[in-house]
């Protein structure tokens, strides 16, 4: 029977190849279609073959005679998969390319086996020659593309060596304790009763990492809301906006809503939470159902208060801004794949206006948190440079914090292995008429 696991992996890659959509959407469903002690396979497969695709990609170029169709995508996914597995997991070499050639066979194309069967044997024996037949090739040096690489280099002369090797790595599983329950040295004492392994994290005040990822019903009051998962980076957006009760707070970019609970679990504010998507609102109403809070939740464009703003100024805004998710890369390596040059240009264009058409929504003495998890320059400083540039009564207030580092404008977390993703802030203030 044709292996599966391998080709569902293979399908779901392929989505993201079509830029059909992410891993997130394309996952899931592979997920369903999986036998159940498979699953955990299969998801190391998507997302190792995601995460070295620039690698595999080079590599499958070089080793193929001619490129394959648009509409045999799928095979060459699978070619890709093949490749992960062996250059990256501890499947005997012959078990790996008998189990790729096997799925090959659920592609219905007869002629995909043997074509798998040779370009992974031809990949052993070319193994140690690769490096050198490829020594051109940045994407196989790298593991990024090269528009990113380059950018990157650009932006970070001093350590953009340091974020690729980061964004290779796999990220830590990082919760969020909800203090209206627990303490963080409570809930740590919780965890280790329950034999979780954790440590409080360094910068965060609420942060716990844990030693080993694990399934949220196995958290120690999960379904009560005791905890969130959540990186340590996006925690500290709470450290810059000095919340004081009772305020009225605007987070314009909301869903899935985890910066919205963590606000209302440290203060006792009344928060506007806007979303343009109504498909990711329901995840956003799931959280602070879980974390019995509660916002008030509004669908809508944040570029046009317009059309939803009652006028009432908010004396807290924070724009977690749509973003290139660059500093995010080691949880989602389909932005690998996904992300492009021209996307940073449009996105740049979008935080900009985002921050433009917000600010008169803020009281005057009022703060505004800007947070992306970019690493990008063109979408962190240079916005809040642009910004200040033209708006009169907005002032930059300084960052004073151990965490990350300062730039001209705002403070840049970059992704560290063991540690936090790669974040952006930046915190302004709005004078008096
Ligand atoms: C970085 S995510 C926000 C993450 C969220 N703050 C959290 O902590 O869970 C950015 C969100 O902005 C939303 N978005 C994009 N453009 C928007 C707009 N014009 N108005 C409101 N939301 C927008 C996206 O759909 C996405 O959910």
């Amino acid at each position: 029977m044709a292996d599966p696991t391998r080709y569902l992996a293979a399908l779901a890659i392929t989505e993201v190849l079509r830029e059909q959509g992410s891993l997130a959407a394309s996952l899931p469903l592979a997920l369903t279609q999986a036998e159940a002690k498979e699953r955990a396979l299969l998801s190391q497969m998507v997302y190792g073959t995601c995460r070295y695709y620039p690698q595999l990609n080079s590599i499958a170029q070089h080793l193929l005679n001619k490129p394959l169709r648009n509409r045999d995508l799928d095979i060459y996914a699978l070619m890709l998969v093949g490749l992960y597995e062996l250059s990256h997991m501890r499947t005997p070499h012959h078990a790996a390319v008998g189990s790729c050639v096997e799925a090959a066979k659920a592609s219905g194309q007869a002629w995909a086996p043997a074509l798998i069967n040779g370009v992974l044997r031809a990949f052993l024996r070319q193994r140690e020659t690769l490096p050198q037949a490829l020594e051109d090739t940045p994407e196989f040096h790298y593991n990024h593309p090269h528009w990113l690489q380059v950018k990157l280099a650009n932006h970070w002369p001093d350590y953009w060596q340091a974020i690729l090797c980061a964004n290779d790595q796999q990220a830590p599983m990082t919760l969020r304790v909800n203090q209206r329950h627990h303490t963080t040295p409570e809930y740590l004492a919780l965890l280790a009763k329950a034999n979780i392994q954790a440590k409080a994290c360094t910068f965060s005040p609420w942060g716990v990492q844990l030693a080993n990822s694990c399934q949220v019903d196995e958290l120690p009051g999960f379904a009560q809301g005791w905890v969130s998962v959540q990186d340590e980076a996006p925690q500290l957006a709470p450290t810059l906006l000095d919340l004081q009760t009772g305020q009225r707070v605007l987070d314009a970019c909301a869903a899935p809503g985890g910066k919205t609970g963590h606000l209302l679990e440290i203060a006792d504010v009344q928060v506007t939470a806007v979303e343009l998507e109504q498909r990711r609102i329901g995840r956003l109403h799931d959280n602070l159902q879980r974390l019995q809070l509660s916002a008030e939740v509004i669908c809508a464009d944040a570029s046009q208060p317009e059309s939803w703003w009652d006028g009432q100024a908010f004396e807290r805004i924070l724009l977690d801004a749509p973003c290139s998710a660059t500093g995010v890369i080691r949880r989602n390596p389909d932005i690998k794949l996904l992300r492009s040059n021209e996307d940073i240009t449009r996105l740049a264009q979008l935080q900009l206006t985002l921050l433009q058409q917000l600010w008169p929504t803020l009281a005057p003495g009022g703060l505004l948190v800007y947070a992306t998890c970019s690493v990008l320059r063109q979408e962190n400083e240079r916005i809040i440079k642009r910004f200040l540039q033209a708006q009169e009564d907005a002032q930059q207030q300084a960052i004073v914090a151990d965490w990350g580092q300062a730039t001209d404008y705002g403070r840049q977390l970059f992704p560290r292995p063991d540690g936090h993703d790669g974040f952006y802030y930046a915190v302004l203030k709005k004078a008096f008429p």
